[in-house]
């Protein structure tokens, strides 16, 4: 399965049928359109304008005309810069293919938007196309808490997809975690501990992953 499938299905699990859906950083709004089709409510959001009317046309086109459903009050699109939204309670906020760094931006400054029992009512999806590492970092530190993780390999690239939610600072942070599709796990250690072991510096919480992933290669 290749990640946006699997991004679907982890967005449709049964926990998530009633959450209202945020597909941000839409691009092709494959995410959300077929979300939108299995019944949820659907945000789109993109920062460029051109994108986000290719995806209102397409449901035009499609939902509307060809199935002769009445979506209009299903789906909404919020054509601004994603760091700048707020969400409503209870909902799943899905972003994939961006960079970690600007992930661990938004996820700063919606948490200082919101209240924070709205805010721990949140459930996000997040896929990452680079700096993962540093975005798990940044999750386990704060105190989010992985409700769901699976690997993926797509088209010889490795994705880690977490599903998590904020419950507030731990006392221990875990670094590697246990994904479902176990097959992958090894390869995806090695992949990860090479492109760790590329940086010429590391930082403190690096340097232990390195010696973690070692020590589970060797097992
Ligand atoms: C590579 S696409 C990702 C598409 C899709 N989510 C996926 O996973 O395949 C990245 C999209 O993010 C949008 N984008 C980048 N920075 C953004 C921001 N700060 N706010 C909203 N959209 C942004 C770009 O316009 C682009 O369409």
């Amino acid at each position: 399965m290749n990640r946006i499938s699997q991004i679907i299905q982890l967005a449709h699990s049964a926990d998530d049928s009633n959450r209202v859906v945020y597909d941000l950083f839409c691009d092709h709004g494959k995410v959300g359109m077929e979300l939108l089709k299995k019944g949820h409510r659907v945000f789109f959001n993109d920062q460029v304008p051109h994108l986000v009317e290719e995806i209102r046309n397409k449901i035009e086109q499609r939902f509307i005309e060809d199935r002769g459903i009445e979506h209009s009050r299903s789906y909404q699109f919020l054509i601004e810069d994603a760091r700048k939204l707020s969400f409503e309670e209870n909902s799943l906020v899905i972003c994939s293919g961006v960079g970690g760094l600007l992930l661990k931006e938004c996820l700063k400054l919606w948490k200082e938007r919101h209240p924070e029992k709205h805010y721990r009512s949140l459930q996000f999806i997040l896929c990452p196309s680079y700096y993962d590492l540093e975005l798990r970092h940044y999750l386990m530190t704060l105190g989010y808490t992985q409700v769901e993780e699976i690997l993926c390999r797509d088209r010889s690239r490795f994705y880690d997809i977490q599903k998590v939610e904020f419950k507030g600072p731990k006392e221990s942070i875990e670094m590697i975690s246990r994904p479902k599709n176990e097959a992958f796990l090894e390869e995806f250690y090695k992949n990860r501990l090479t492109m760790l072991e590329r940086k010429r510096v590391l930082s403190t919480w690096e340097q232990s992953l390195v010696d973690q992933f070692k020590s589970l290669l060797l097992m």
